[in-house]
């Protein structure tokens, strides 16, 4: 069977991504340092899957870990999720997420490219676009300069990617530039994990329905927009994994030296007002919530052109905003079990 690394395979994304690639046939090989994601996540994907999963403790960065988890099972391509990603905390400890975002691929195409493994798939962001001067974003929509450190070592990374594929290094990459991923395994086994004060919108939702938060901040409803809150593209985090899934072996066609992009969200725009309706609709319950000021940096609105993932990946979204607004409800109630 077909072996990926999988890096950051613990935490939000890297684990839903894990169950997807087992049904797709392939073998996730976990590697994570569990610096922000919990080990028992690994349990739970073997109570999901059916069986254990491979996972190996360790930072990416060190070029050992590497070799190690090479030595014991010869994965034949990388999905490279391990990457900090508060974006005030970025703005805080800059050299941290340098060091770590930009320092562990660096470390890892190294690896990759004397090994020989030709297969990447990279996890980057939306918010290389900051704000876009015309919606919906497309691949080909100017980057703009990033709000925060961690958006820049997104920016970093690509460029370092398309660099080294011009190099002849023998890689086949693809980044994609993931939307606002929400929501959680609809087993409600595995889901997003916030260290703390959630940054996010919908987990800040989810513990503020369960009583750990007293009310959701809006942070401004005075924006240029229907309802004057933000507008952001939500995507099933089911949805986003199976992205993973297509692009692995989208690259399994490919020669090598190649590199593309893609938008990997609903390409649909819902405001975070929006958010907190069709939360209590769907949940029927009421949520606690008040307008406060605008949140620096924030983009006032964006939304994915989904036309080049659906028809050179052949991805569509499976799930709808109300499955998300549900399946993030049923994990947190999981979680505070
Ligand atoms: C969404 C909207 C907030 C919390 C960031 C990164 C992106 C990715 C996801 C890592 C905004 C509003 C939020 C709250 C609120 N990072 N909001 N009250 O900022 O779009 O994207 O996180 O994977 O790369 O840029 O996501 O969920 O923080 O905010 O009103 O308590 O919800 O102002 O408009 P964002 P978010």
């Amino acid at each position: 069977m077909k072996k990926i690394l999988i890096t950051g395979g613990a935490g939000y994304i890297g684990s839903h991504t894990a169950v997807e690639l087992l049904k797709a046939g392939y073998e996730p090989v976990i590697l994570d340092d569990f610096s922000n994601s919990q080990s028992s996540v690994i349990d739970r994907l073997a109570e999901i899957i059916g069986k254990d999963v491979i996972c190996y403790e360790g930072d990416c960065n060190d070029k050992s870990i590497l070799e190690k988890v090479y030595s014991e099972h010869k994965f034949v391509g990388v999905i490279h999720f391990a990457a900090f990603k508060a974006v005030g905390e970025s703005t805080i400890e800059p050299l941290k997420y340098y060091r770590n975002n930009v320092g562990s691929l660096i470390v890892l195409l190294d690896f990759m490219k004397e090994k020989g493994i030709k297969n990447i798939v990279f996890s980057s962001s939306c918010t290389v676009y900051g704000q876009p001067d015309k919606l919906p974003v497309t691949e080909s929509t100017p980057r703009k300069d990033a709000e925060s450190p961690y958006g820049n070592t997104k920016k970093i990374c690509e460029d370092i990617l398309v660099d080294f594929v011009k190099s002849k290094a023998g890689v086949k990459v693809i980044s994609l530039r993931y939307f606002n991923p929400v929501g959680a395994h609809p087993s409600g086994k595995i889901g997003e994990l916030p260290n703390g004060t959630p940054n996010n919108l919908v987990p800040y939702v989810t513990q503020t329905a369960a009583g750990i938060r007293e009310k959701i901040t809006v942070f401004g409803d005075d924006y240029d927009t229907e309802d004057g809150s933000c507008i952001r593209d939500f995507i099933h985090v089911m949805d986003l994994a199976d992205a993973h899934v297509k692009a692995l072996s989208y690259l399994n066609e490919q020669d090598d030296d190649f590199y593309d992009v893609f938008n990997v969200g609903t390409g649909n725009g819902n405001t975070v007002l929006e958010i907190i309706k069709t939360f209590e609709k769907v949940n029927r319950i009421k949520l606690n919530y008040a307008i406060g000021p605008r949140r620096v940096g924030d983009v006032v609105k964006i939304w994915a052109d989904t036309k080049k993932i659906n028809t050179v990946l052949g991805w569509h979204p499976k799930y709808t905003l109300e499955d998300s607004l549900r399946d993030s409800w049923n994990w947190q109630k999981n979680l505070i079990k």
